[in-house]
């Protein structure tokens, strides 16, 4: 052969497989991966697949920032180690206090026959499960099996385990509490779609928490639900400080001057005073976890 029809023979070649890599992406079997969306909720958070494999391999790409007032973590950027205290459990610590904040948000991918540790002393702690199941125990002979959606409450100092016998992913609060005279949280358990939706003046995004509002508890996690096209009203400026994590959707979040599309999987810390709005685009709902300090006064 010549070099030339070699050549010629290279760019057929080449638009065969062209073509036969989009035949694939083209023909995923989506009934299959109709039956992945329902079997679990949140499985966006685990398997980000909506964001593009040629961005991701792109050497030294991230859409991850980090400012003075806030950070993007995307999950490219995710670098998990084994969590110390815990047992066959590897964490990303997405929020903690090098970034300013008094809590850390983390993710715990549990795997065979891990366990939780104890949080420190005098810290509060708040499971959510966003893939597999776990079982919670404390002293008494009760256990709870949480599934994806479910979460629970552990008080400071309340001893209890977290166990898995095959893998889930986790993401976890904590924080130092701000003790009240007369006051004590207790052990909750839970899940989100138990949760009432909660009055939202001026604003049409859907609202729960899961926490009860009142004193004893010295934050929240609200669950917050926008549809495609829906936005929040008010361009916040508050004292409070945010977790944020994107358990379904995509679209656009302010943070001060910046404007970040966003996605499932995709977690931000918010500092506090930065202005913040978020407007839901996509084709489905945008669903997301929100830490939020409450009821304390900030002097
Ligand atoms: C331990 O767990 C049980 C079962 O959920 C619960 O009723 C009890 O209040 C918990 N103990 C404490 C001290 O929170």
């Amino acid at each position: 052969m010549q070099s030339s029809q070699l050549f010629l023979l290279s760019i057929a070649l080449n638009l065969l497989r062209v073509g036969v890599a989009e035949e694939r992406f083209c023909s995923a079997p989506s009934i299959f991966k109709a039956e992945e969306d329902s079997q679990s909720l949140y499985w966006k958070v685990t398997k980000p697949t909506l964001s593009p494999p040629h961005l991701q391999d792109l050497p030294g790409f991230t859409r991850s920032v980090y400012k003075r007032d806030h950070a993007l973590i995307t999950p490219e950027s995710h670098v998990f180690s084994p969590l110390p205290d815990w047992t066959n459990t590897l964490g990303a610590y997405l929020i903690s206090p090098a970034v300013g904040a008094h809590f850390v948000m983390y993710l715990a991918k549990m795997q065979e026959k891990s366990r939780s540790g104890i949080p420190p002393h005098d810290v509060e702690r708040l499971i959510f499960v966003v893939h597999g199941t776990v079982t919670l125990s404390n002293v008494s002979d009760v256990s709870h099996k949480l599934i994806v959606d479910s979460y629970a409450y552990l008080p400071p100092n309340l001893e209890h385990s977290v166990m898995c016998d095959t893998s889930a992913t986790l993401v976890v609060f904590e924080r130092r509490y701000a003790f009240l005279e007369d006051h004590i949280t207790e052990q909750i358990v839970s899940s989100t779609d138990k949760q009432p939706l909660l009055q939202t003046p001026g604003e049409v995004f859907e609202l729960r928490k899961l926490l009860p509002a009142s004193m004893p508890y010295d934050f929240n996690i609200h669950v917050m639900d926008f549809q495609p096209g829906e936005f929040l009203n008010v361009k916040e400026v508050h004292y409070n400080q945010h977790g944020l994590l994107l358990l379904e959707g995509q679209g656009i979040y302010r943070l001060g001057d910046n404007w970040y599309p966003v996605q499932a999987g995709d977690a931000i810390w918010m500092a506090p005073f930065v202005p913040q709005w978020y407007a839901a685009l996509g084709k489905t709902r945008s669903r997301y976890l929100l830490y939020k300090d409450v009821n304390r006064n900030p002097l």
